[in-house]
C-alpha cells in the first residue's frame, strides 16, 4: 500500500517540487493555504487556521492518519523575520512544535526542512556536529525548532539544507532572480558569501530515500560545491545564455543587510552521503539538470479548473480520423447519421445538423416565417443567441420574467405579456442550465393564443420534461435547438441540431441551412434550365428562398456521434456532481440555490449558485479570489436588456425584476464530466475559505 503522507507548505518551490516528484509513489494530502498551486492527484484539507487551535488540528490530523508528516513551511525572507519576528515565530517555530507534538501523541514520523544559517564559526563545510548559534532571529526560531523535533521523537528527521528550484509562481525566488538578470536588472552580487546549493528535485530524491531507508536524525542535505553568489549567479547567466548581465561585484559588509549573516554557509553533504551510499551530482550538472526541467515542471502544475469543459478520449479521435482520411470532409455520411443517432435519442421524426446553436435558432424562426410583424417572446436570462437570431429575421424580441427558483420562463407573466402584444407568434423558452420547465403550460398557451414554439435547448441534451419525455422529443413544441459547443454536455468543437416532427418544417431547414438550395426535382420551378428532354441536367441546382451556409461538416458531425455514445456517462457524472454539491451547500447559510429539487429532470449543464452577495462580498472580489486559486466561475447572464445593443434599441428591465434579481445574485460553479471529487472539494474548500474570511 501507498504511504501517505501529510505536507505542510506544499505550495512553496521546495514542497510543490517534492510534489511533482512523488505524486504517483505516495498518497499524499497537502495542507489547504490560499494560492494558486494546485495538484491533480493531492487531496487539500484546511488544517491550520490563526489561531492554532491544537486539539482542532490533532483531530483533523487523527481523520487523515498519515505516516509521516512533512514541514516544507518556512518563512525564508531573513531580513523579513528580523523586522516581524512574531510572523517568523509563528511559521519557523510555532507551527513544526504543534505539528511535532502531535506527531509525537499519534506516533507519526515527523521530517522537518531547516536551515544553514546557523553558525559563527568561519569554517568551511560544517558538519552536524559543528556549534551552532543564533545569529539572528530566523537562525533562533529555525534552531529552537529543530532541538524540539529531535527531542520529540528518535524516528524524526530535520534536514539542514539550502536549495534552489523551480517555483511555480513567475515572481518567486530563483525564477524571479531569472527574469531579473534576462532584463539586464542591476544586480549587487556578494562574491565573499558562500553556501553549498542542492537542485530542488536532487533533494526531493533524498528526502524520498530517507522515508524508505526509515533512516531518522539530523543531516545535512547539500550540494558538494562550495560556490559564491556571485559566482552562482554568473554561472545561471550562462546557463540561460544571457549575455552582458548587469551585475556589480560586492560584498556582504557594503550590502548593509538588516540581518546579521554569516559570511560562510556551507555544509557538509558526507553523513547523508555515507549513510544513504549515494552520489551528489556536481553543481554545474545540477544546473543543466534544473534548466532542463524547465518545462516539466510547468505541465506538472494543475490544470486550470473552468466553469465548464469538453471530454474527449480516443474513441472521438478515431472518428475524427476516420473522417480525415475519408474522401469527404463534408456533406458526407455522417451528418445523415448523426441526424438519425440525435432524432432517435430524443425520439423525434427528424434532426438538422447545422453549424452551431444559432444558426439552428435562426433558421428556426425564418422556418416559421417569424419577421417584423411576427415577433418571438423568450426568456432575458439566456445567451444572446436566442433574441439575436429573432433580430436576424427583422423582428423585435420581447422579453418576459422568470420564476426565482427555477429560472425558465413564468407562464403567468408569459400570457399577460402575450394578451398584450397581439403580434407575438412564438414563445421561445430557454431549458436554463439544463432543466425545461412548465412546458406543459407553454404548450396551452401556444395552442390558445395559436402561436408556435421553438426551444432553446443548447443547455439541455438529455434533460427530461416534467412527463419523463426527452427534451427533443418536440412533444410540446414545433422545434426544439440543442448546441454542441465544448462547454455543452456532448462536444462538437461548434455545432446545432433542430429536432422536429413536421415534415414540412423539416424540409424547409434543410434547404435553408444550404442557401435555400432545394432537392426535390418535382418542386423545380425554373424548368427552362433545369431540364432537357424532359431529364434533369446533371448540373442543375435550384435556390428558391434567401437561405444560408449553416451547415455541419462530417469533422463535427463525427466528434458529436462518438460523443452521443457516451452521453449517458456524461449525464450522469454532472448529476453526481450537482449532488454533491447540493448536499454539501445544503447546510451553508451564506449561500442558495436554484432548480434544486429538479436535477434529475436535468441535463445539468451549470451548476449556479444563489451568493446574496454585497458591498462587503462582492461577485468581482469573489470571482477574482477564486481566480487566483485557479477557480474559475462565471455569470451566466447579463440579462439581454441590460446588452448594450439591446439597450440602443430602447429595451428596458421593467417587468423582469425576477431576472434582474438573479442576475445580482448568480454565480455558475465549476462543473463538467471530469471534475473529480478532488478538485470538487477543493471548489468547496476555497470557496468557504474566501467567504468566511
Ligand atoms: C441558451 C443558449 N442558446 C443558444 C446558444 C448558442 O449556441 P451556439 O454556440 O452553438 O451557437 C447558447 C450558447 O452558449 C446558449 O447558451
Amino acid at each position: 500500500m501507498k504511504k501517505k503522507i501529510l505536507i505542510f507548505g506544499g505550495t512553496g518551490t521546495l514542497g510543490s517540487n517534492f510534489i511533482i516528484n512523488s505524486q504517483e509513489k505516495y498518497n499524499l494530502v497537502c495542507n489547504f493555504h490560499k494560492t494558486k498551486i494546485f495538484f491533480d492527484k493531492v487531496k487539500y484539507i484546511k488544517i491550520l487556521d490563526k489561531k492554532f487551535d491544537l486539539l482542532k488540528i490533532e483531530n483533523k490530523i487523527k481523520s487523515i492518519n498519515p505516516n509521516i508528516i512533512i514541514n516544507f513551511a518556512a518563512l525564508t525572507d531573513i531580513d523579513y523575520c528580523e523586522k516581524y519576528p512574531t510572523v517568523s515565530k509563528n511559521i519557523n517555530l510555532i507551527i513544526p512544535k504543534i505539528l511535532s507534538k502531535i506527531c509525537k501523541k499519534l506516533k507519526i514520523k515527523f521530517i522537518h526542512t531547516s536551515t544553514d544559517q546557523f553558525y559563527k564559526i568561519d569554517k568551511k563545510f560544517k558538519n552536524e556536529k559543528d556549534k551552532t548559534s543564533n545569529l539572528n532571529i530566523y537562525a533562533k526560531h529555525k534552531l529552537a525548532a529543530e532541538k524540539i523535533i529531535l527531542k520529540n521523537s528518535k524516528e524524526n528527521v530535520v534536514i539542514r539544507t539550502n536549495f534552489f528550484g523551480h517555483s511555480l509562481y513567475k515572481n518567486k525566488s530563483i525564477n524571479k532572480l531569472i527574469e531579473k538578470i534576462k532584463f539586464r536588472e542591476k544586480l549587487y552580487l556578494f562574491d565573499d558569501y558562500y553556501f553549498t546549493p542542492i537542485y530542488s528535485f536532487e533533494l526531493v530524491e533524498i528526502i524520498k530515500k530517507i522515508i524508505e531507508k526509515k533512516i531518522c536524525g539530523l543531516f545535512n542535505v547539500v550540494g558538494n560545491d562550495r560556490i559564491s553568489k556571485y559566482e552562482f549567479t554568473k554561472k545561471i547567466a550562462n546557463l540561460y545564455n544571457i549575455s552582458n548581465p548587469n551585475f556589480e561585484v560586492s560584498n556582504l559588509k557594503e550590502g548593509k543587510l538588516f540581518a546579521k549573516r554569516n559570511k560562510d554557509l556551507s555544509l557538509s553533504n558526507e553523513k547523508i552521503k555515507k549513510l544513504l551510499k549515494i552520489k551528489i551530482p556536481s553543481i554545474d550538472e545540477q544546473l543543466k539538470k534544473f534548466t532542463e526541467y524547465d518545462t516539466y515542471v510547468k505541465t506538472k502544475k494543475l490544470s486550470q479548473i473552468p466553469y465548464g469543459k469538453h471530454t474527449i478520449n480516443h474513441q472521438d479521435i478515431n472518428f475524427v480520423k476516420k473522417i480525415l482520411k475519408s474522401k469527404n470532409l463534408t456533406q458526407g455520411d455522417f451528418i445523415k447519421e448523426t441526424e438519425i443517432k440525435i432524432a432517435n435519442y430524443v425520439g423525434s421524426k427528424y434532426a438538422v445538423a447545422v453549424s452551431s446553436a444559432t444558426a439552428g435558432l435562426h433558421l428556426s424562426y425564418m422556418a416559421l416565417g417569424i419577421s417584423e410583424r411576427k415577433r418571438v417572446v423568450t426568456s432575458p436570462i439566456t445567451f444572446l443567441s436566442t433574441s439575436n437570431a429573432a433580430l436576424y429575421c427583422g423582428s423585435m424580441p420581447l422579453f418576459s420574467d422568470i420564476e426565482k427558483e427555477n429560472l425558465n420562463l413564468s407562464t403567468e407573466k408569459l400570457e399577460d405579456l402575450i394578451k398584450k402584444n397581439k403580434d407575438i407568434s412564438c414563445i421561445t423558452p430557454v431549458h436554463f442550465a439544463g432543466l425545461s420547465k412548465n412546458m406543459r403550460e407553454i404548450n396551452y398557451l401556444k395552442k390558445k393564443y395559436k402561436l408556435k414554439i421553438v426551444e432553446d435547448a443548447a443547455h439541455a441534451l438529455g434533460a427530461k420534461y416534467e412527463c419523463g419525455s426527452m427534451v427533443g422529443s418536440c412533444k410540446y413544441s414545433d422545434l426544439c435547438v440543442f448546441s454542441f459547443h465544448p462547454v455543452k454536455i456532448i462536444a462538437g468543437g461548434e455545432g446545432g441540431v433542430i429536432t422536429t416532427n413536421s415534415d414540412l418544417l423539416y424540409k424547409k431547414l434543410t434547404s435553408l441551412r444550404t442557401h435555400g438550395v432545394i432537392q426535390d426535382s418535382t418542386k423545380f420551378k425554373n424548368k427552362a434550365i433545369a431540364f432537357t428532354n424532359n431529364q434533369i441536367n446533371n448540373w442543375y441546382y435550384e435556390m428558391n428562398d434567401l437561405g444560408y451556409h449553416y451547415r455541419q461538416t462530417d469533422i463535427h458531425s463525427a466528434l458529436i456521434y462518438s460523443q452521443m455514445n457516451r452521453i449517458n456517462y456524461f449525464l450522469n457524472r454532472r448529476k453526481k456532481i450537482a449532488d454533491y454539491y447540493d448536499d454539501y451547500f445544503k447546510n451553508i447559510k451564506y449561500l442558495d440555490l436554484y432548480q434544486k429539487g429538479f436535477r434529475e429532470f436535468s441535463s445539468n449543464h451549470l451548476y449556479i449558485i444563489n451568493m446574496k452577495f454585497n458591498r462587503k462580498l462582492s461577485r468581482n472580489y469573489l470571482m477574482n479570489e477564486l481566480n487566483k486559486r485557479n477557480i474559475f466561475t462565471q455569470v451566466h447572464y447579463i440579462p439581454l436588456p441590460l446588452q448594450w445593443y439591446y439597450k440602443k434599441l430602447g429595451y428596458k428591465m421593467k417587468g423582469l425584476e425576477n431576472s434582474f434579481e438573479y442576475y445580482k445574485n448568480c454565480l455558475s460553479l465549476p462543473i463538467y464530466t471530469d471534475l473529480s471529487i478532488n478538485k470538487q472539494n477543493y471548489i468547496i474548500d476555497c470557496l468557504e475559505e474566501i467567504i468566511t474570511n
